[in-house]
């Protein structure tokens, strides 16, 4: 068993970072770029052995706004790794620590590190991905629900972080994003939002924690990608989410000026709303089928080619 007090993964870390977690954004150096898990061979191993049903594979083709599905066939680890570093693609590894507990392990650990610093906190419902990208790839303007971290293992890429607030993320475009209901045009983006953006270059060794909700997106430099993102949630962010889940739902029923209560009565009614609303069901969506229409492919010079499309459900 490590010893979490010497800072084995968050290596530089100040106790004035304690102050305000998760209100100002954070960029820390890390080690996990140094560990056996992210090494070439283990890389190869765990996108070999994932289950279909815990990795996406997208592209993008040139000139198109929107995501391709794909499938990695039964490629060799090697292989898919060389299709990343050649083409134009991203795979993103869901539950690795299914292939592998040891990345359950240091995911556990990574929150551990963090609640032993920062006093009062605690997080649950930890989950992780490792994204394994081609260069100059770009992931496009989003928010995400959970408290979330982005950390570089290998590559470098840049990252626009945006306020958490109008005009670059609405009421309703984050009420929406809670439900599941947000359509791109939801939240648009235009190039003059980057000046209320903070930029960073991140690089192998340092990781960024942004507040919760807020904007982002990214673009790889010249160069394959190794990053992970964690995910995780505490009261405030449950309690959050909850108070935009029922004021979602509210404002789908015709109420506006809805307040987004912090605590109190408005907040517990509001819990109760959207806990009962997931309870019965009322909001859950069929879950659309991936269209899969290519396959990777190591000898292409987009690293994958096209395949019958076909479906698929997880
Ligand atoms: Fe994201």
């Amino acid at each position: 068993m490590r010893d979490i007090t010497t800072g084995n993964i968050l290596t530089d870390w100040k106790d004035q970072y304690a102050s305000n977690f998760g209100e100002e954004a954070l960029h820390l150096a890390h080690s996990l770029h140094k560990s056996a898990l992210f090494s070439d061979e283990a890389l190869a191993r765990l996108v070999e052995n994932v289950s279909r049903k815990n990795y996406h594979v997208k592209a993008t083709d040139e000139g198109s706004s929107s995501n391709r599905e794909g499938e990695l066939g039964d490629l060799s680890g090697e292989d898919i790794l060389k299709a990343v570093r050649r083409g134009k693609i991203w795979i993103n590894i869901q539950h690795p620590e299914k292939v592998d507990p040891a990345y359950g392990e240091m995911l556990s650990d990574m929150y551990r590190e963090f609640e032993m610093r920062v006093p009062g906190l605690e997080t649950f419902k930890h989950m992780t991905t490792i994204l394994i990208s081609s260069p100059k790839v770009k992931v496009r303007y989003h928010a995400d629900v959970p408290g979330q971290m982005l950390w570089q293992v290998a590559g470098r890429k840049r990252v626009w972080v945006y306020p958490n607030r109008a005009p670059y993320l609405r009421q309703e475009a984050l009420e929406k994003l809670v439900l599941k209901r947000l359509h791109e045009t939801d939240m648009p983006y235009d190039s003059s939002m980057d000046d209320g953006a903070t930029v960073y270059d991140l690089e192998p060794g340092y990781m960024l924690y942004w507040p919760l909700n807020c904007p982002h997106r990214v673009e790889n430099h010249d160069c394959m990608n190794v990053s992970v993102t964690t995910e995780h949630w505490t009261r405030e962010i449950r309690n959050f989410y909850a108070v935009n889940y029922a004021n979602g739902l509210l404002r789908n029923a015709g109420f506006s000026h809805l307040d987004r209560q912090k605590s109190g009565l408005g907040m517990v009614v509001k819990l109760g709303l959207a806990a009962a609303a997931k309870f019965s069901g009322m909001t859950r969506s069929q879950q659309k089928p991936y269209r899969i229409d290519f396959r990777v492919d190591p000898d292409s010079a987009t690293g994958y080619r096209d395949i019958e499309a076909y479906e698929f459900r997880k």
